[in-house]
């Protein structure tokens, strides 16, 4: 932004900023609250993290979000939740492991001296990663899986104990994190934990809509992915040349890099790899997972939308059958209010897709070009699927809420890692939530205009693809 501007306005912007630093000692002891009472701590605190750069392979974290109340805004009640929570660390993914890791390893085994610098631990490094349970749920994935239904269960105190039914899919991934989940609940005991093995009501559309749908595959992406790789990747590598005994190629670059992620959230400390790394070459990095998540599980796939709707619209029609009937309908136990399901990292971008939770402000298209890094988007798939990443989705009951002045109103508002984030299409309600009118209207449209499941992802019946 500074670039752009004249030389003369860039001039006086810096003359404002050292007046108003000037101007601080003066103000000190008065009630200015633009002013840091001690300055020094907001800035010179700055340091980069590459674990909140890491999209789809970090421990967990809070996303930052928009700054929007966590709590419920005041005057409000969340009387109903829904979850849909991505499984917890696992000790890799197998075709990240396949394409970027092992590769690395490989030569790593057979390359034990030579290292030095920033890369002299190397010689002693061995990888955490067990491969005979590659996408199992770790130790510290449990124990964190335990921290995140702990933190649901203190955000909501009210609902979390009705919740008697909980559903996972039949990847032991998802029913072990499930399982480590509700630990901290005071009624653990009596959760059921439902596999969701058969498309009962659509219940295998909602929960792992990609496996229902055979014309989704994860190949879109790739190409522009692998493009992006072999430019940044070639220049790490020749920067790293001079402390190791071979050379990377640009795909080790990704395995060392994912490896900083996978260690992190195996161990539950920060891996030694994760400093080798400059700060750009992990926006680098950030950037080539956030084009291939766009193209495959994002705006750049017409596919997304589809895909979650399904999910979209069965909680949707939970909570009106709340209100109509006072109860969830379904198969539900009558009295849940907080529904939560375990899936895979598929799953919250689609979501978020489907309601523009991660589009740019503007109105510009989303674009993702691969010969450079695109730093003005909005979709930061870091802040959405790290292990145990989720997006979730809240009814509200506020006071002041009802247009007409004249009592209650009922709201809906998404959260994305605790952070609530406004739906750019209906943010009017209290805290940038959407009235349930303009919600139901809204998701009923989308319903209708991605009604056509079937006919978008049955379509190449000839060359199907294998559903795993
Ligand atoms: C259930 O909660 C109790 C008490 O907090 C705890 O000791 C126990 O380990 C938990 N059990 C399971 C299966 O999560
Ligand atoms: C899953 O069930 C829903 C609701 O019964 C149905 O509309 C849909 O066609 C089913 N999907 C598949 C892939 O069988
Ligand atoms: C988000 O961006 C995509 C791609 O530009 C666009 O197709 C979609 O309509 C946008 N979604 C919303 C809800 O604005
Ligand atoms: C970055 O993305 C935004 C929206 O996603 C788009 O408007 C903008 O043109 C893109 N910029 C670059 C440099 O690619
Ligand atoms: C929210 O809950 C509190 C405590 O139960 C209650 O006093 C208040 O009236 C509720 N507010 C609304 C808008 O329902």
């Amino acid at each position: 932004m500074i670039a752009s501007l004249p030389p003369t306005s860039l001039c006086a912007l810096l003359l404002a900023s050292t007046v108003s630093a000037v101007a601080v000692p003066a103000f000190s002891g008065s009630q200015h609250a633009q002013v840091p009472i001690k300055s020094q701590d907001h800035s010179q605190g700055y340091s980069f993290d590459p674990l909140l750069h890491l999209p789809g392979t970090s421990p967990y974290f809070d996303a930052v979000g928009f700054g929007l109340e966590h709590k419920a805004p005041e005057g409000c009640n969340v009387t109903a939740a829904s979850y849909l929570v991505r499984h917890g660390a696992i000790y890799a993914n197998d075709k990240e492991y396949e394409e970027y890791i092992k590769p690395f390893l490989w030569k790593l085994e057979n390359h034990r001296e030579g290292w030095s610098g920033p890369l002299s631990f190397m010689a002693k490094w061995q990888s955490p990663i067990e491969d005979d349970k590659l996408e199992e749920l770790t130790p510290s994935g449990a124990i964190d899986a335990a921290k995140v239904g702990k933190h649901l269960l203190e955000r909501y105190e009210d609902l979390v104990p009705n919740t008697k039914r909980i559903l996972a899919d039949k990847k032991s991934r998802t029913y072990d994190t499930a399982k480590n989940f509700i630990t901290a609940w005071p009624h653990n005991d009596t959760v059921e934990i439902v596999r969701v093995t058969k498309n009962k009501s659509g219940a295998m559309e909602e929960l792992i809509p990609h496996k229902s749908c055979d014309a989704f595959s994860k190949e879109p992406g790739a190409e522009q992915q692998a493009t992006f790789i072999n430019m940044y990747g070639a220049s790490v590598s020749t920067r790293l040349a001079p402390y190791m005994p071979f050379q990377l190629t640009p795909k080790d670059v990704v395995g060392l890099q994912q490896l900083c992620g996978y260690e992190s959230a195996i161990k539950g400390e920060r891996s030694e790899i994760c400093a080798v790394f400059t700060d750009a070459e992990w926006m680098a990095y950030e950037y080539a997972w956030d084009l291939k998540y766009a193209y495959m599980v994002g705006p750049m796939n017409p596919l997304s939308p589809y895909l979650g709707f399904p999910w979209l619209h069965a909680q949707s029609k939970i909570f009106q059958s709340i209100n109509e009937n006072g109860k969830p309908g379904g198969s539900w136990p009558e009295d849940q209010r907080f529904f939560l399901s375990f899936t895979h990292r598929e799953v919250p971008p689609f979501v978020a897709t489907a309601l523009g939770l991660f589009n740019s402000s503007s109105n510009a298209r989303e674009q993702f070009p691969a010969d450079h890094i695109n730093w003005t988007r909005a979709w930061h798939m870091a802040d959405l699927i790290p292990f145990l990443g989720h997006v979730g989705m809240e009814k509200m009951t506020c006071e002041r809420g009802a247009v007409s002045g004249d009592g209650p109103g009922e709201f809906i508002r998404f959260i994305a890692n605790t952070a609530p984030r406004p739906i750019p299409d209906c943010q009017t309600g209290p805290g940038a939530s959407c009235p349930l009118g303009d919600f139901e209207h809204l998701i009923g449209k989308g319903a209708k205009k991605h009604r056509d499941f079937h006919k978008v992802c049955d379509k190449n019946k000839e060359n199907k693809r294998k559903r795993d």
